[in-house]
């Protein structure tokens, strides 16, 4: 299977070089090779190692400033790596100008041409790439309807909301049938029901052109959760953690992921024993709890319980042999949920459940129970950067 996608990788990489826009819409493998980008003096992304596979979604998180954007560029030819090597398919892109790369790319502001029509708007790229009118008459439509834009083609841009401008966008992208489509906080400028949507719309798209590879840059957690197959953590111009999306959510390999990918808590506790990779009995103070232990973390170790909020419960269930008793800090009401935050032993936990038509009192003191499978283990480092 590999061997075809090389052969058929290869051919679409010449013929998209040669003829531009009549290239077929094959996926393409994105490598990053110890990519490293500076301005000056200043590394913004370090030693950058990543694949995404052909017909995958990556998404990139991390806060603002961690490097996502400027990865992003340095695939679409936008910066130049200082080090390292970027390649799409086969193809060692690293030295090649923009154009040369069969890229598709979807910004957060939009980025339509005011004077032009939502027609001309997405024949711009196949214009450059030099398709011919018959071409450029059969691939805007199709495009557009895609992303379901078909009936708009002759508004100017001004005359659409801000999700259907980024529907355009998208469909503008689309129409030179990339390798790779790249997304670049495509959803942060529209308001959260818009954003649902729209969310929804990508995976359709997704499902509609499964060869086409996408990486993703958000910091949004719930559009990484729902889109990407991987997904990579940066922090500080360093990939932090990297992933599916369910081994990230429910075994974070670090502190920082297990914060920024579900705020998860994490209770410091020492003394492991049966650490043998499957189940492990740990101390927090003098009790005694029980975790998975993914990360085979060696026996005697200091490390963090990572227990997300909706594993905490106020009833006990069967398989629920963990427990803790503290005194309930605050609670708040947000219509499908109750949040809850509690101190024990001077840790402030956090946990959410159903709404509760008789929740606890601050200042009450509560028991809340969890099942060691639903909680793991994770390793005390010294997260840098
Ligand atoms: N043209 C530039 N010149 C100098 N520094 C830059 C330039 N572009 C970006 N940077 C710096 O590089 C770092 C990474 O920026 P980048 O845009 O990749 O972050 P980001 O993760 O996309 O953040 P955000 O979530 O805010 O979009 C930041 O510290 C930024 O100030
Ligand atoms: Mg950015």
């Amino acid at each position: 299977m590999s061997g075809v996608m090389t052969v058929s990788e290869k051919v679409h990489g010449s013929a998209s070089a040669a003829q531009g826009a009549v290239a077929g819409n094959t996926g393409s493998r994105i490598g990053f090779e110890n990519v490293s980008v500076a301005y000056g003096s200043l590394v913004v992304l370090e030693s950058l190692n990543l694949t995404v596979n052909p017909g995958e979604i990556v998404a990139l998180i991390g806060p603002s400033g961690s490097g996502k954007t400027t990865a992003l560029r340095a695939v679409a030819g936008f910066v130049r790596p200082s080090a390292g090597r970027i390649t799409i398919g086969d193809r060692d892109v690293t030295h090649l100008p923009p154009y040369e790369r069969n890229i598709g790319m979807v910004v957060q502001n939009y980025a339509l041409f005011p004077h032009m029509r939502v027609e001309e708007n997405v024949a711009f790229g196949l214009r450059a790439k030099g398709a011919s009118e018959d071409i450029i008459r059969a691939r805007v439509p199709e495009s557009l309807a895609m992303v379901g834009m078909a009936p708009y083609t002759k508004r100017y841009p001004r005359e659409l909301s801000g999700g259907q401008q980024q529907r355009v966008a998208i469909a503008r992208a689309l129409a030179i049938r990339p390798q790779v489509l790249l997304l670049d906080e495509p959803l942060s400028a529209l308001d959260a029901q818009i954003r649902r949507s729209m969310l929804d719309e990508l995976a359709k798209l997704h499902r509609d052109l499964p060869n086409l590879t996408v990486l993703y840059v958000t910091h949004d957690q719930t559009e990484a959760l729902t889109l990407a197959n991987h997904i990579g953590i940066m922090r500080g111009g360093k990939l932090k953690a990297f992933g599916s999306a369910q081994s990230l959510f429910r075994h974070p390999p670090n502190r920082f992921a297990a914060e920024f990918l579900g705020r998860a808590n994490l209770i410091p506790v020492t003394g492991l024993d049966g650490a043998d990779g499957a189940r492990a009995g740990v101390k927090f103070g003098a009790q005694a709890l029980s975790a998975q232990n993914h990360h085979r973390l060696a026996k005697g170790s200091d490390c963090l319980l990572c227990v997300r909020p909706h594993d905490f419960k106020l009833q006990k269930g069967e398989n629920d042999t963990n427990s803790l008793t503290g005194v309930v800090q605050s609670v708040q009401w947000q219509g499908d949920v109750h949040n809850i935050t509690f101190e024990v032993a001077e840790q402030v936990l956090r946990m959410t459940s159903a709404p509760m038509s008789n929740p606890p009192e601050p200042g009450a003191s509560i028991t809340v129970h969890f099942n060691p499978a639903d909680v793991t283990l994770v390793p005390e480092d010294k997260v840098d950067g």
